[in-house]
């Protein structure tokens, strides 16, 4: 990898509102560059599964506070096959449901819940930093507050319409303006709540892919990264 620099232990936050893209690109590049994924977005899904499952009121920020410790959520962080797993049992799919969507908000808005989820975030990264191969996180406060230090930070958007036709496509549904009205309410949600809402800061690069196809959007962020590797070769030299 001569002249290269190595991506052996590099961080990468990519934060952005749903459909964006964002998991999409970040699977692309983790597997590109031979490094791990972390979905966070999962991770607030799992817990919200494990409230609904167990008859917590998602809506009452004390309760969900309260169990906020009781389940054990493990990710997998193979970007060509994440899992997502909650007492052992394999949750993958449940966490996609229409409950869990329309509860994770509420749930991702409770300080005790983001406290406990971002300490396992931080663990990850950090393994991944000391051990190898590197990782790419991905979130809406990755940027932000998880790992705000990460040599390569980006956040990726796109325009309403075309993260609704994303989305249907992705769940097979035809009613691409429902779907763009609940892209949108979860948007509002979960960027004006309180505690570490989705928001774009110096630092971190805005990619637009509006317009553009996965393979370009990979691609532009893989010559990112592979820069951010060359820079850190550089400095330690
Ligand atoms: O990326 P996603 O749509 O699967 O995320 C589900 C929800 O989790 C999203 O509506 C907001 C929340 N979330 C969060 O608050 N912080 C993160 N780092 C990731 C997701």
């Amino acid at each position: 990898m001569s002249g290269q620099g190595s991506t052996e232990g590099i961080v990468i936050a990519i934060d952005g509102p749903s459909g964006s893209g964002k998991s999409s690109t970040s699977k692309g590049v983790a597997k590109a560059r031979g490094l791990r994924y972390l979905d966070t977005g999962a991770m607030y899904r799992a817990l919200t599964w494990w409230m609904l499952d167990n008859g917590v009121d998602v809506e009452d920020p004390a309760a969900v506070a309260a169990a906020v410790d009781r389940p054990v959520i493990t990710m997998g962080t193979d970007p060509a096959a994440p899992t997502v797993s909650v007492d052992g049992r394999d949750v993958a799919a449940e966490i996609r449901g229409r409950e869990v969507t329309a509860s994770v908000s509420a749930v991702s808005a409770v300080p005790r819940a983001r406290e406990l989820l971002v300490a396992a975030q931080r663990e990850a990264i950090d393994a991944a930093r000391r051990e190898g191969p590197g990782i790419v996180v991905e979130g809406r406060d990755i940027t932000t507050v998880v790992a705000p230090d990460a040599p390569v930070k980006l956040f990726v958007t796109a325009s309403a319409e075309a993260r609704a036709q994303r989305r249907s496509k992705e769940i097979r549904t035809g009613d691409v303006a429902a779907t763009r009205a609940d892209l949108e309410r979860r948007d509002r949600l979960d960027s004006s709540r309180a505690h570490s809402p989705l928001t774009l800061t110096s630092g971190t690069a805005e990619l637009d892919t509006t317009g553009l196809d996965l393979d370009e959007v990979v691609a532009l962020v893989v010559d990112l990264v592979d820069e951010a590797a060359r820079a850190a070769a550089t400095a330690r030299a």
